[in-house]
């Protein structure tokens, strides 16, 4: 079991969740954070951290498609442990539908 960040965290990219993770388990994409599914000890201190609730056991339902997102991106983005100031548009994104379609894959900077 792992958790996983879905695309509710898309242009929003709060970053809450970094610096509460005891393993350091979460890398920065241009637009969103993903955890690193073999690394992720199933504590679950991150998922109320997040405002969008953007992070979800992998027990949850539909989330396949989001597990494998953020397996192979975990490889080669940039780690993140300290939290940053979210986008300057961050809140507009909030709750929006449908934002998979403005998943980037490139890298963030991370730390
Ligand atoms: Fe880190 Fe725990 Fe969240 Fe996994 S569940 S990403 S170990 S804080
Ligand atoms: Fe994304 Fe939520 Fe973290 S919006 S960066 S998963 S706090």
């Amino acid at each position: 079991m792992t958790y996983v960040v879905n695309e509710s965290c898309i242009k929003c990219k709060l970053m809450d969740c970094v610096e509460v993770c005891p393993v350091d388990c979460f890398y920065e994409g241009a637009n969103m954070l993903i955890i690193h599914p073999d690394e992720c000890i199933d504590c679950g201190v991150c998922e109320p951290e997040c405002p969008v609730e953007a992070i979800k056991p992998d027990t949850e339902p539909g989330l396949e498609k989001w597990l494998g997102i953020n397996a192979e991106y975990a490889k080669i983005w940039p780690n993140i442990t300290i939290k940053r100031e979210p986008p300057a548009d961050s809140k507009d994104w909030e709750g929006v539908a449908g934002k998979e379609k403005y998943f980037s894959p490139e890298p963030g900077e991370g730390d």
